[in-house]
């Protein structure tokens, strides 16, 4: 009896993760590495290409939401704390020593930490290609994920309700919660009234914004640089003042969010998905750059 009830509530635990605790939608991940992969240099596409497997035939966002599909594997478990970011509720601050660890008090063990750590392994990349310590596909893999998680606001949200997903609320008419609202809601609101449902022209029009529109002047900054930890520092800041600045403000569990909240808050999710990118974009040209020139070093060797 005691066996079959604590079965039975680990498969309920597991039911609950699966549903409850989610990343930037497939959505998300799939404009953001599209958007990336396009702005790679010669030197980056080929890597890129050579690190995925055949099957995907190049194709970078196919692969980009592995790491939410392997998650609750026994062998990726450990996995599991680097999509996201628990800060103090209300504190609206992110501060690396304090918020990056795991549940246990693991160091390094979340999204900033994660994007740290992979990207110094793919900087590796150009050491010669046996007896490798790690495996450059995940990594890759793993940077283009957690770069477009780091920049879903409420993947930097508060601890007590888990970045959003205690709060249950109505999207329109169907029921979701606050941290699904920003990971897919939006997205899937802004391709039906404006795209026909059509993520690629949802994706076209992200990156017509940037390159020529709205954010064209601005993208310069984005990618802005020096150093690897600096940088993450600085888009979980941005992301939880958003949160707290647009997502949470003004939202209480229960109600209903609806025209007012999806216009005044597309326009952010649509911003966070091209810096995603353009950084995602950025940080692969330099991790596999052919020059080894004092200005493409991100990472301390
Ligand atoms: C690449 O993969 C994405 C995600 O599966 C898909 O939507 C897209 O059509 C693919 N692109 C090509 C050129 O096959
Ligand atoms: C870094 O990656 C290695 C595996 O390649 C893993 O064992 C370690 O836990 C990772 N740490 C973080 C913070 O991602
Ligand atoms: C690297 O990881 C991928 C995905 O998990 C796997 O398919 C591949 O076999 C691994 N490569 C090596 C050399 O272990
Ligand atoms: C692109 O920018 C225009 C304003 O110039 C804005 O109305 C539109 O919603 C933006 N599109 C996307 C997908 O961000």
């Amino acid at each position: 009896m005691a066996f079959s009830s604590s079965c039975f509530v680990s498969f309920l635990g597991f039911l609950f993760i699966l549903n409850g605790v989610q990343a930037w939608s497939k959505e998300g991940h799939v404009m953001t590495c599209k958007i990336a992969q396009e702005l790679l240099a010669p030197d980056a596409a080929h890597a890129v290409r050579m690190l995925l497997p055949d099957y995907v035939k190049g194709n970078l966002s196919a692969l980009c939401v592995w790491p939410d599909q392997i998650r609750h594997w026994y062998r990726y478990r450990w996995t599991s704390p680097l999509h996201f970011i628990d800060t103090p509720d209300d504190a609206c601050s992110f501060d690396y020593s304090r918020d990056c660890h795991d549940t246990h008090g693991g160091k390094d063990m979340c999204v900033a930490g994660a994007i740290r750590n992979f990207t110094t392994q793919l900087s590796h990349y150009h050491e010669g290609s046996s007896d490798r310590r790690y495996n450059m596909t995940e990594a890759l893999l793993f940077v283009s994920h957690f770069m477009g998680d780091i920049h879903q606001p409420m993947h930097v949200g508060f601890t007590s309700d888990e970045g959003g997903n205690t709060i249950d609320l109505r999207w329109f008419r169907h029921k979701s919660n606050l941290h699904h609202v920003w990971d897919r809601e939006i997205i899937l609101t802004a391709a039906a009234q404006f795209f026909d449902k059509d993520m690629e022209s949802l994706r076209k029009a992200i990156q017509a914004n940037f390159t020529h529109g709205l954010w064209s002047d601005d993208v310069t900054s984005w990618k802005d640089c020096d150093d690897i930890s600096a940088c993450v520092n600085k888009y979980a800041k941005e992301s939880i003042k958003l949160a707290c600045k647009w997502g949470y403000k003004g939202v209480d569990a229960g109600e209903t969010l609806s025209d007012d909240y999806f216009n005044s808050r597309m326009p952010i999710v649509m911003k966070r998905i091209a810096q995603g990118g353009v950084r995602l974009s950025m940080i692969l040209n330099r991790v596999f750059g052919g020059s080894s020139s004092i200005e493409d070093a991100l990472v301390a060797t």
